[in-house]
């Protein structure tokens, strides 16, 4: 698009247009109030002046006769106000006033009449614009009564031409402002357009540009770019998901392929036997990989949303400390219980069991230092409308640089690769906290790991 279209097209442009018309409008209104009051007014007012003259003089006429009104004109014509009379015979003969003689004039009865006058001004002679009533008398007498009205005519064009000038003056001015303004906007939404499109052209590092002046326009950027450090964390995030996950399978298929070369190698049916059996065991330990990734991916996205329902904690802390009971036994170990009665949450039960059950496992794993049986306690109660389920050991925990990254996909301490897993438990455990609205708090357990479940208590 052409700069001069687009400008005309934007909406700046229309609405500076629409204000300059509203500002004309009342600049309008204004100015005409003021030229009506002043010189629209001031000749109305002669007029009644000349009126009541001229009444005056016919009333004089009436009563004294002739030579009242003479009297009386020759008296008045002889100040020096700006006054015009002339009183004729019915011959047309002046018999008195200022005048030499009518102007001319159409015959009507009683006439407005205006007509060029010549003035002598300190020795100058001056034409100027008289304004007068025209009037027959009784007897065949005229009568002529006027004002010099030059002064109120330059006087009323004097105000039309001011009009006219602020009228110019405000179209210029607010026409060159509204431009000015739409065009310094227009710019800046150009370089958003255009950052934004460096960025769909694959600059995820590319940001809107801010000019911090904190309008309308800088906020619209900022949200814009607190959005694009979202998407882009978020894409960081996909791209090592999905690394480790390729990563991660790797090694299994590799292995599962390297014996199945083996066995073909062998001929033996006891060797293809054992081989299948430990395909099958590394397919059963896959497969628990990707529902895992797929639960949490699930846990995360929120769709299970719509089905939680309350759910009796307590029972739920009962039924996984009874199932995994044995275990600590039989590593000579320990898992006590202690959860208050009626702990109740909104949930998804099956996902609250899998979160818990990650915390026990990895309790049990790694929850006691080397030579040492694993004592581990999980208690349930209520902090500020909230209920608490801690899983604490006394192995080696988590050092606090560590908490932050233990929960993401795939990460594994080195203190712990001698023990089976895939990194995935927490990531689990935080993304059914992430669906509960609720949060996972690792903490030091002097010695050991405090892992804590905190969720929104649900009162029936
Ligand atoms: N109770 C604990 N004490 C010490 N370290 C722990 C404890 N729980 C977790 N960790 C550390 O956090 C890491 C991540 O735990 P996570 O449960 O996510 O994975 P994993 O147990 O290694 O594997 P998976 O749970 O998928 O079988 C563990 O590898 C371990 O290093
Ligand atoms: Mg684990």
């Amino acid at each position: 698009m052409n700069a001069r279209v687009k400008l005309l097209s934007s909406s700046t442009f229309r609405l500076a247009a629409l204000y300059l018309v509203l500002f004309a409008l009342s600049v309008s209104a204004l100015l005409g109030y003021v030229y009506w009051n002043t010189a629209v007014l001031l000749e109305r007012q002669t007029d009644e002046t000349i009126r009541a003259e001229v009444q005056a003089l016919a009333d004089q006429y009436r009563l004294r006769g002739l030579s009242g009104i003479i009297d009386t004109i020759q008296r008045r014509s002889s100040d020096q106000g700006g006054a015009v009379y002339l009183l004729t015979a019915p011959g047309g003969q002046r018999i008195a006033g200022n005048l030499n003689s009518l102007p001319p004039m159409p015959q009507d009865e009683a006439t407005w009449i205006e007509f060029p006058l010549a003035v002598e001004k300190n020795a100058v002679r001056e034409n100027h614009v008289a304004r007068a009533f025209h009037t027959d008398l009784a007897g065949g007498f005229q009568l002529l009564v006027g004002r010099d009205v030059e002064a109120l005519r330059q006087f009323a064009t004097i105000i039309r031409q001011t009009i006219y000038y602020a009228l110019a003056i405000a179209a210029v001015l607010g026409l060159g402002g509204g431009l000015l303004m739409s065009r310094n906007f227009l710019k800046r939404v150009d370089a958003i357009t255009a950052a934004s499109r460096t960025i769909m052209a694959g600059n995820m590092a590319g940001r809107m540009p801010v000019a911090g002046s904190n309008d309308e326009l800088d906020r619209l950027a900022l949200a814009l770019n607190e959005m694009l450090e979202q998407i882009e964390s978020l894409m960081a995030g996909m791209k090592e998901v999905s690394s480790n996950v390729a990563h991660d399978l790797k090694t299994p298929l590799t292995r599962i392929k390297a014996q199945v070369e083996a066995a073909l190698r062998s001929n033996s049916p006891d060797d293809y036997r054992e081989a299948l059996e430990r395909t099958v065991d590394e397919s059963d330990r896959l497969l628990d990989t990707f529902n895992a990734l797929l639960s949490i991916a699930r846990a995360e996205a929120g769709q299970a949303r719509q089905g939680l329902v309350p759910i009796d904690v307590s029972a739920l802390i009962a039924d996984v400390v009874e199932l995994y009971e044995p275990m600590a036994e039989e590593a000579g170990g320990r898992l006590s219980s202690d959860a208050a009665p009626g702990l109740m949450v909104i949930g998804d039960r099956q996902l609250l069991a899998q979160a818990l059950t990650n915390l026990v496992d990895n309790a049990l794993k790694y929850g006691a230092r080397d030579g040492e049986t694993p004592e581990i306690e999980v208690s349930g109660k209520i902090e500020d409308d909230k209920v608490v389920i801690t899983v604490a050991d006394h192995g080696i925990g988590i050092p606090a640089e560590d908490r932050g990254r233990v929960t993401e996909r795939f990460v594994r301490l080195d203190s712990s690769r001698s023990k089976p897993g895939n990194g995935l438990g927490l990531s689990l455990v935080s993304g059914v906290m992430k669906l509960h609205k609720g949060s996972l708090v690792l903490a030091d357990n002097h010695p050991g790991l405090a892992a804590r479940l905190v969720l929104p208590l649900y009162r029936a």
